[in-house]
């Protein structure tokens, strides 16, 4: 069916359902289908050549726009926060909170850079960031079958989208919603608008009435892609889910979390930094038959 499913990075706790699930998105067709993604980690790579690659936030941290002594806070923050985002042991509920104070902190110090909206693609140009192999694929197949993309990112709005923009992928059937900055009138970044969205409040509760989904309540059949536990509740605003096949990249700490991946999420991949089995599932979806 999905030849893609047989690399040694696939991991699937429950394959009978699995296979039930591709199988009846394919029978409801295209039409009845919209992908709702993660962004940083997810759409974006993990690491290359043993080297970590940067977040959307990593873009700014690292950036010349940002002063040293605004650097180091600012990693010193992400080594203090990270570790606590994809702690196993700890629950959601204690985990928000310092969730919450991460990009409360870290928003704050971006704030007091000076940061212009004209700098931001060339601060893109010059960061590390890739997106996963098989990128295009993914995009394309999605434009050519009229197939909505929802990108729900605790990330940087404004880099991210540059991000796609940049890679010739930001088609009109992507709709993307996250953190996003707001300039004064000259153009400089005065602070971060509202809502504040981090990894764990990724539902109905940032998404306002859910209009997006809203109008698009037809498409009852859902592919979700994420990288966090908290990607799980992206599709809580979808009003009359049919078919839902989660697909989870497990790119940090896999032993550790393996277990709780497996049963979150449908299919687990593990440190795979391509779009492989997400596109294959995608061509098998899509084929005309
Ligand atoms: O949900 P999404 O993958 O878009 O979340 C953003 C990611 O950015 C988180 O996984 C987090 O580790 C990272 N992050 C960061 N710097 C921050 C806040 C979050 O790199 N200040
Ligand atoms: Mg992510």
């Amino acid at each position: 069916m999905v030849p893609e499913l047989q690399k040694s990075t696939v991991r699937i706790q429950q394959p009978e359902r699995v296979v039930g699930l591709i199988r009846a998105i394919k029978e409801q067709g295209g039409s009845k289908l919209q992908v709702i993604s993660d962004f940083d980690m997810t759409l974006s790579r993990f690491g290359c050549n043993g080297r970590r690659c940067p977040t959307s936030h990593n873009i700014l941290d690292n950036s010349h726009v940002v002063s040293e002594d605004g650097k180091k806070k600012l990693k010193d923050l992400l080594h203090h926060y990270y570790p606590i985002e994809i702690d196993p042991n700890r629950t959601l509920e204690e985990k928000r909170p310092l969730m919450v104070e991460w990009w409360t902190r870290a928003h704050e110090l971006l704030s007091q850079q000076k940061i212009q909206k004209g700098d931001i693609a060339q601060i893109v140009r010059e960061s590390d960031v890739m997106l996963r192999d098989g990128f295009n694929e993914l995009f394309d197949q999605l434009h050519k079958y009229n197939v909505p993309m929802f990108i729900f990112s605790a990330g940087v709005g404004d880099i991210l989208e540059e991000i796609i923009r940049q890679a010739n992928v930001f088609y009109p059937n992507v709709h993307v919603v996250s953190n996003y900055m707001d300039f004064d009138d000259s153009g400089v970044l005065k602070c971060f608008k509202s809502p504040l969205i981090h990894t764990y409040n990724k539902n109905n509760s940032v998404l306002q009435g859910t209009a997006y989904f809203q109008q698009l309540s037809t498409r009852t059949s859902i592919i979700l892609l994420g990288d966090s536990m908290g990607d799980l509740t992206m599709a809580d605003g979808v009003p009359s889910v049919e078919n839902i096949l989660k697909i989870g990249f497990l790119n940090d700490k896999v032993e550790e979390r393996r277990g709780k991946y497996l049963d979150a999420y449908d299919i687990v991949l593990e440190s795979d930094e391509t779009l492989d089995v997400v596109n294959g599932i995608l061509r098998y979806i899509l084929m005309e038959t």
